[in-house]
């Protein structure tokens, strides 16, 4: 028998409880979904955040736009936010069954507006791109479009019908997310993680905010912008994400006004991008608007203004509809727009963040992609492009070269 060791334990295995399979730092939609579905698959999860459902759920609209959201260059990056629509169906089922909860989920499309020539110029490009990567998107009149949604401004000179981006409640999703998870075992602890544990060349879970730690043999950094300010993270582990703000709005369609709209619609407008999603239960969210503030989430007249000015011009009667609520929260951005999921290069530690524009549409492909990761310690085939490591030593190319629209048609 080997003498026994006379090396410090290490600080799992001095917790007072076992530890955890897996602390999930950050409680938002990413990380629930991705304690969620570990805890599903046989880990015993934890959760580490002062407000678990807060965050970026509460002020997002859900759009599920993998297709009205394409940019170029973004090629690789669709093919996940497609993986991730065409498993929503099942998705919600499973969650809804899970907690007892209805998501907010429907299957109503999106419909991309022009306003003007150089906008209809825009979308034409948008389409022509769609076409050439084979997806559903179908070009319309101004007339087509005020046919299927009425309260269109008369200028609207064409848009794209797609049928296949949908959208969900963001809100009704992490409320659902947190009772699932409970159910499904997972522990939460409701306060802010200050450092990294690092020993022996390997994350061994966080030191909290109070003092306590919490331990556990792999670590989750899920905090959407915030996971690239945990102190005690070795500078070989690349976190590239920063915070884009989004100021948004809530409006009310007072029960019995009639169909307001009965789809997403969106435009581009100056060159910014405004949405409105209807759900039905009469709330009318406009977005969003996009900024590099740093950690601000102030919302400004000047951004409420935009909104407004910019959701008048594609729906002029919007402004009859009551106030509700204006809130601004902030998207997690990488370099190359495209999340960073799975094995870091400090052994045991995981990121599932930077998902930008896209955390929504990418929570059930990042649940299943993190589920696997954590169980079977490296990313799936189809998820390897969005490993953190393509950021990580001193070769690492902040964000590959856009490829030219001539060459996605190559
Ligand atoms: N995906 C919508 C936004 O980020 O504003």
């Amino acid at each position: 028998m080997p003498p026994p060791s006379t090396a410090p334990a290490p600080s799992w295995a001095r917790s007072s409880g076992a530890p955890a399979d897996v602390l999930v730092v950050g409680g938002g939609i990413i990380g629930l979904v991705t304690a969620w579905r570990a805890a599903r698959g046989g880990l015993r999860v934890t959760v580490a955040d002062p407000w678990p459902g807060g965050g970026a759920a509460q002020v997002a609209a859900g759009m599920l736009a993998a297709v009205t959201e394409l940019h170029y260059g973004e090629e690789t990056l669709l093919a996940l936010n497609l993986a991730s629509a065409r498993r929503y169906p099942a998705f919600v089922a499973e969650l809804t069954e899970a907690s007892g909860q209805d998501l907010g989920y429907r299957e109503c499309g999106t419909l991309a507006v022009a306003l003007d020539g150089d906008d209809r110029a825009e979308l034409r490009e948008l389409h022509a791109l769609h076409e050439r990567c084979g997806l559903d998107s179908q070009w319309l009149s101004g007339r087509e479009c005020r046919r299927l949604e009425p309260m269109l401004a008369p200028g609207v000179r064409g848009g794209l019908r797609v049928a296949g981006d949908h959208q969900i409640d963001p809100r009704r999703l992490s409320s659902a997310l947190l009772v699932a998870c409970a159910r499904a075992g997972v522990a939460f602890r409701r306060e802010r993680a200050a450092r990294l544990l690092v020993e022996d060349g390997r994350a061994r879970g966080v030191l909290l905010a109070g003092g306590g730690e919490l331990t556990a043999r792999q670590t989750v950094l899920a905090a959407g912008c915030e996971s690239g300010r945990l102190d005690g993270v070795p500078p070989e582990v690349a976190v590239p994400v920063r915070p884009v703000k989004g100021q948004v709005l809530r409006l009310t369609v007072p029960a019995g006004y009639g169909p307001f709209l009965s789809r997403t619609v969106r435009a581009v407008v100056r060159g910014g991008s405004v949405y409105l999603v209807p759900r039905e239960n009469g709330e009318l969210v406009v977005g969003a608007t996009s900024e590099e503030q740093g950690f601000d989430t102030t919302v400004t007249a000047g951004g409420v203004y935009e909104l407004l000015r910019d959701a008048h011009e594609l729906v002029p009667g919007l402004t009859e509809l009551p106030l509700a609520e204006s809130r601004a929260g902030l998207r997690p951005a990488s370099p190359d727009n495209a999340p960073l999921l799975g094995p870091t290069a400090l052994p045991g530690l995981h990121l599932a963040t930077g998902h930008y524009r896209n955390g929504v549409l990418l929570a059930p492909e990042t649940g299943e992609v993190m589920a696997y990761a954590l169980t079977h310690g490296e990313l799936p085939e189809a998820a390897r492009a969005f490993s953190p490591r393509r950021f990580e030593g001193p070769s690492h190319s902040p964000a590959p070269r856009p490829a030219l629209p001539q060459e996605l048609s190559a």
